[in-house]
């Protein structure tokens, strides 16, 4: 697809409608898009490459974008393969071409390009540094570890365009219109989801920035209502809830814990909980789980016992939000085992890794089925998990 963001600035980019799993790992229903852009002035950039699974659509892009212009320079501001996936042969196709980076792009090219000649062809930059293009210059300020080491964004302060990388991207091909917020979430706490002081810093550079497009490396370009893009992005890098509400999380094998789990639901709606979501582990997209418990506020997890440890899916939870630096948030645990419980000791193994919650005491053990003699714990549970003022909850 190729469309005029500006006069002097094209998208080259490509939709993704037929990958299975994003990153390996990630559904992606609607797809996603690999974005590039080109920008025309007395010299010309292109602005990262795509994934090589659409290498030769992206190549067509940019030759009819360029319309017989030869590019000056290629700016790669993120290695990761999805966007640099085609860096070797665009520089062959463009031999008079340089390529620019950051200085730690600079180092890590030869890793995944060993059989290129980067000799002399590759201006490496730092914080603050500049290209002119003639008519304008692009700034580029480095972002480390959004979402990794070696990443930089570039502002051209002519168009104030942003051009920001992985940040702001969201899963979705561009042909899909759909509402932002919902895969752009899902997106970010899994992919930047650890790095929420990198996100920071980056949001305080920008904040210098009078920013009027930003040009994302998913996802649509963002050209109004700036300001509800960028809250969003604060509260989530400082890891704070979007949303006061409940996720409860349930790992069951034979219903018996979902039941458990959709009962103590019901009480947290009977006590006027204002959003309470639930869902099944086993069932349920894994990312989609990790980005509700990181949106709502408050979180319960439900679990069977498993070969004296938890049910993996709860496991594989719980070590999700623990790799994605899941804090600031209040946790109650109800566990289920038939002779020897272990989910709780289990899951308080990996919460305790988590900084900054509170877990509501004590956890909450039921014996294979939900029965009425467990109700006023339960009962108990919902009232702790809501009382912000809790004396049995424990940081
Ligand atoms: Fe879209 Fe970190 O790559």
């Amino acid at each position: 697809m190729i469309k005029n963001i500006t006069e002097t600035i094209k998208y080259i980019g490509v939709d993704d409608t037929d990958i299975d799993l994003f990153e390996s790992q990630y559904v992606v229903p609607n797809g996603v898009s690999y974005n590039s852009y080109v920008i025309f002035d007395e010299k010309v950039a292109i602005m990262d490459t795509v994934d090589p699974r659409k290498g030769a659509e992206w190549i067509e892009n940019l030759q009819t974008a360029l319309d017989g212009r030869k590019p000056d320079y290629l700016v790669v501001q993120h290695l990761e393969p999805d966007h640099a996936g085609n860096i070797a042969k665009v520089m062959a196709l463009y031999p008079d071409m340089q390529v620019v980076a950051s200085d730690k792009a600079v180092k890590m090219l030869p890793q995944f390009f060993y059989d290129t000649q980067f000799e002399g062809r590759v201006i490496g930059v730092k914080e603050g540094g500049t290209l002119s293009l003639g008519g304008r210059t692009l700034h580029f300020v480095m972002a480390p570890m959004v979402h990794w080491p070696e990443v930089m964004v570039s502002y051209d302060s002519k168009e104030k365009v942003l051009f920001s990388a992985d940040g702001f991207g969201k899963f979705g091909a561009l042909s899909h219109d759909e509402e932002w917020a919902c895969e752009a979430r899902r997106y970010y706490f899994n992919i930047c989801g650890k790095y929420g002081g990198p996100v920071q810093t980056l949001l305080k550079k920008a904040a210098t920035l009078d920013i009027a497009i930003i040009c994302p490396l998913h996802g649509p370009i963002l050209t109004e209502n700036l300001g509800y893009y960028l809250g969003l992005y604060d509260t989530w890098s400082k890891y704070e809830p979007e949303t006061e509400g409940v996720l409860v999380a349930y790992a069951s094998i034979h219903g018996n814990t979902a039941e458990a789990a959709r009962k103590f639901a019901d009480m947290l709606r009977a006590r006027g909980a204002e959003k309470v979501v639930v869902c099944d582990l086993a069932r349920c997209d894994m990312a989609e789980a990790v980005e509700d418990a990181f949106r709502y506020s408050k979180l319960v997890v439900a679990a069977a016992s498993y070969d004296s440890d938890v049910f993996p899916p709860m496991h594989d939870f719980l070590h999700h939000l623990a790799i994605k630096n899941y804090c600031k948030r209040r946790i109650g645990i109800i566990e289920n085992g038939s002779w020897a419980p272990s989910a709780g000791r289990a899951m308080r193994n990996i919460i305790d890794r988590f900084k900054d919650v509170q877990v509501v005491e004590p956890m909450v053990t039921i014996t294979s089925r939900l029965k009425p003699q467990d109700i006023p714990a339960l009962e108990q549970l919902a009232d702790d998990l809501l009382n912000d003022k809790c004396d049995r909850c424990v940081e």
